[in-house]
């Protein structure tokens, strides 16, 4: 959930952070504050940053509550001295409230060292206690502090903060992503994985950490991915991993394949308007390279042996979020396709339930951070039951691909936005993919029907311009219905994940109840809520469809507009019966009923957004939310 950041070098700042403070400040200031601002999506209840130079017996920080403004602001008020190594934290408040005091960075042995830390540590009650026997006091609620006094404790036994970061990770249960700075060691950042996200940014005579690549990417593309339970110490000429027993270890290496402009609003009023704008290109790029010269589906990256491909005979979809309304959208597709049962769980309630999984299963976990703790620990059971895990994830270098037998990356580009947008298109389009390949593998489809199917995803990036384009009546409509207390979302078939899909997105960023429903089940009791003026979307299939789906759905329509309900149907252009029933339409080119998806949902995104725009919300950091969520 929290964002982090870690620095060491000694050049002096070049005014590339964008961090709002003088080109005269120096570059490990910089370069924490620019890399929190492009991670305080993952967490924006509290920032700080913490320092140590040479000649300087202590650490020098500062955090504030709320967002990273209020940190910018204190610092400006009170300059911090010069340093050659920084961290630097936004929160997402776990253990304490997002208070000044409860803010990280958390000082110990005397102001010498600095700790920040992402995840939860489900030990520290205990280990509060034994500190608080041997004597230590402290000033916060936070399980961080604990960690900052046993790393100090650690560091005062070995006098080595490498051994001492690898002896407290030992020490410590539950999820974490630790840095430390100390005072002794002015050049050093240590840092621990286990369970959390941690990657290495490789410069020249300097180097970086952070949550993800966001935090260091305007300044290298070279990166180090670490594995689980590694120790990571950078100095501004050398990077040395270990494992948790302090045995050497190595990273893999990586180059990132955005650029920083893609991380930055590009003349955009919000990350999420640039991202509903991004995301014709979302679904081209992941389409991009996906097939030979002939026309067939080659996935290079999909290193799992054909012959088990084969053999499965049941996939399950598990993800969280929107991620999960793509992988409903995806599982009408890939049954109808590939003949092959597919179920579709929310990864948190797959990992308890005791799921029937064996060598025949293939699992797909769907993520656009690769980070969601409750999706990894999903993947972890199914392979423990002897699953094949394909993973589908925008992130590269996190944390599920690694874990996973093989990956799909989406091609969205970063997604800073806590809302997921271009992430849902990217998602169904590879879904897609896959279930083409299957298809293909398996001899579901012929060739040409492959191909052409592949061609009809290709015309969807077009058409999904074309909605955006019309984006401006949708936000007129949004803007006239800013008072709305209760919306309802309804469609069947792939159009039921996309209502459902519509309510998440009203929900998180405008704070309206919203529901989404198949609309077939309305009569068993949804039907109720409707009454005089109730808006309710409806997406309208294709008329042009071989099944009865139209013609249900406009039924549909019918009985909520006999209620008294405002009707907001999102229908294919030429649809004429469905003008009839509507009060608004919202209008979208025609497609193939199962690739309608890709389409539908964009306005639903237009409307939420505009909605808690005209509400003076902050669109791109709804409260009480994180991008990632990186605790169970
Ligand atoms: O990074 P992931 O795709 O695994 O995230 C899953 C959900 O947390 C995410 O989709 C969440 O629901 C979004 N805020 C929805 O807009």
């Amino acid at each position: 959930m929290c964002g982090i950041v870690g620095y060491t070098g000694s050049v002096r700042a070049e005014g590339q952070g964008g961090t709002g403070l003088p080109a005269s400040s120096e570059r490990p200031l910089e370069v924490v504050l620019g890399g929190l601002k492009r991670l305080e999506y993952r967490g924006y209840d509290s920032a700080g940053v913490a320092l140590v130079g040479p000649g300087r017996d202590t650490a020098a920080s500062a955090k504030k509550a709320g967002k990273l403004a209020n940190l910018v602001a204190e610092i400006e008020a009170t300059p911090l001295p010069a340093a050659t190594a920084a961290v630097g934290h936004t929160r997402w408040a776990t253990h304490g409230g997002p208070t000044d005091v409860n803010a990280h960075p958390h000082l110990a042995d005397d102001g010498r060292l600095a700790v920040i830390h992402n995840g939860i540590i489900e030990n520290y009650g205990e280990l509060r206690e034994g500190l608080e026997r041997d004597g230590v006091s402290f000033l916060s609620d936070t399980d961080t502090e604990v960690a900052a006094q046993l790393l100090a404790r650690e560091y005062r036994a070995a006098g080595d903060l490498t051994a001492a970061m690898a002896a407290t990770a030992r020490a410590l249960e539950g999820t974490f992503t630790l840095l430390a700075v100390h005072a002794d060691a002015p050049e050093t950042v240590v840092g621990a994985r286990h369970d959390s996200p941690l990657v290495v940014g490789l410069g020249e005579g300097e180097n970086f950490l952070g949550s993800d690549v966001a935090a260091f990417v305007a300044y290298t593309k070279e990166a180090l991915e670490l594995a689980q339970d590694q120790v990571v110490t950078i100095t501004p000429g050398a990077v040395a991993v270990t494992d948790f027993a302090g045995r050497p270890a190595e990273g893999k290496r990586f180059t990132v394949d955005w650029d920083a402009a893609a991380a930055e609003k590009g003349g955009f009023d919000s990350f999420m308007d640039k991202e509903i704008h991004d995301q014709p290109q979302a679904v081209a790029d992941t389409l991009l390279g996906r097939t030979d010269a002939s026309g067939r589906i080659v996935l290079d990256d999909l290193r799992i042996d054909e012959s088990v491909l084969r053999s499965v005979d049941k996939i399950i979809v598990i993800a969280c979020g929107t991620a999960a309304y793509a992988g409903h959208v995806a599982k009408y597709a890939i049954e109808h396709w590939c003949r092959i049962p597919v179920e579709v769980e929310l990864a948190h309630e797959f990992r308890y339930r005791d799921p029937i999984v064996d060598e025949r299963t293939l699992v797909v976990a769907i993520s656009q951070s690769g980070e969601t703790m409750d999706t990894l620990m999903a993947v972890r059971h199914a392979r423990e039951q002897g699953a094949k895990v394909v993973a589908i994830v925008n992130t590269n270098g996190s944390t599920i691909p690694r874990e996973s037998d093989a990956v799909l990356y989406t091609h969205a580009g970063p997604e800073i936005a806590v809302a997921s947008t271009k992430a849902f298109l990217a998602q169904i389009t590879a879904a897609y993919i896959l279930g083409l390949y299957l298809a293909q593998l398996r001899g579901n489809k012929f060739p040409d029907e492959v191909a052409l199917l592949f061609d009809e995803l290709r015309n969807m990036s077009r058409k999904v311009q074309t909605v955006i384009e019309r984006g401006e009546y949708v936000r007129a409509t949004a803007r006239s219905m800013s008072a709305a207390d209760k919306v309802l979302f309804l469609g069947r078939h792939v159009g039921y994940p996309v209502a459902m899909e519509g309510a998440l997105k009203l929900k998180e960023l405008a704070y309206i109840h919203a529901e989404g429903f198949a609309a077939g089940e309305l009569k068993h009791g949804p039907i109720a809520l409707v009454d005089a003026g109730q808006p309710v979307f409806v997406v309208v299939p294709s008329p042009h469809g071989r099944d009865q789906l139209h013609s249900k759905v406009v039924s549909n329509i019918q009985e909520i507009r006999a209620r008294g309900a405002r009707t907001l149907v999102i229908a294919e252009d030429g649809d004429d019966e469905v003008l009839k029933h509507a009060d608004e339409v919202f209008w979208i080119p025609r497609a193939p009923t199962l690739m309608q998806p890709l389409l539908a949902v964009v306005p639903l995104q237009i409307f939420a957004m505009a909605l808690a725009t005209a509400k003076g919300l902050d669109v791109d950091q709804p409260r009480n939310l994180a991008k990632s969520v990186t605790v169970e």
